[in-house]
């Protein structure tokens, strides 16, 4: 029950709310992966302007699969941390030898790709195939953390197995990817790591930091 209300809240808000965002406007998988491999290191903003032209110069995988190094090399150009593209042809190359030119459509399938890891496949699997996977990023650590008043490091790998458990029971079987990324928005603008406005946030009667004024304690991150 709660659950279900949870979930209403937080696509009807996103409905009336998401961010415009180009790759937004497609359920082309290879459109989606390029957009969140732009986006593990990279600010919305900046990532707009390239992946417009990344996509328009390279339509298809296969595209990819076959682009000369220093074209490549030069769509990456300012982005920073080019091992993100070289894995990226490289797991093309896997996509035209392996899934006959086609993105695999499995969590399996897209987690055999070099330089896509749960994250990633989470997010491609959500938002290009429904498949109601989690996609576990700082973003969705703090706010779970937050949700459920939960005090363990979230750099240890089980703590990320649990808060991933907990995502599982909570995602919309219906609009995993919507779901995904309403959360992705919320942590990106009502709920920052140094800003937060829960007035604002359509999941706050859910919110047991925001209802016990301990938000500022959570997530918890232990030095290494
Ligand atoms: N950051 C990572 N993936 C994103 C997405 N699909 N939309 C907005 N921000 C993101």
């Amino acid at each position: 029950k709660k659950i279900k209300a949870f979930r209403t809240q937080l696509l009807d808000w996103y409905d009336a709310n998401k961010r415009d965002l180009p790759w937004r406007q497609t359920k082309n998988p290879y459109y989606i992966w390029v957009s969140e491999i732009m986006l593990q290191q990279t600010q919305v903003n900046t990532v707009i302007p390239y992946y417009e032209r990344f996509i328009k110069e390279l339509p298809t995988i296969k595209d990819l699969a076959e682009v000369e190094e220093s074209e490549l090399m030069g769509l990456w150009q300012g982005l920073g941390y080019y091992s993100r593209v070289r894995n990226m042809q490289f797991a093309a190359q896997q996509v035209m030898a392996d899934f006959n030119g086609e993105m695999p459509n499995t969590l399996e399938g897209l987690l055999s790709l070099k330089g896509i890891g749960p994250y990633t496949a989470g997010a491609i699997g959500s938002i290009a195939f429904n498949l109601p996977e989690p996609a576990l990023d700082g973003n969705l650590m703090r706010i779970v953390a937050r949700l459920f008043e939960i005090d363990r490091d979230i750099t240890l790998n089980k703590t990320k197995n649990e808060f991933t458990g907990i995502l599982y029971q909570l995602i919309d079987p219906e609009r995993p990817g919507d779901f995904n990324q309403a959360l992705m928005d919320i942590g990106a603008t009502i709920m920052t790591p140094t800003n937060y406005q829960p007035e604002d946030s359509p999941i706050k009667e859910f919110d047991q930091s925001y209802q016990n004024n301990t938000s500022h304690l959570y997530p918890v991150k232990k030095k290494k």
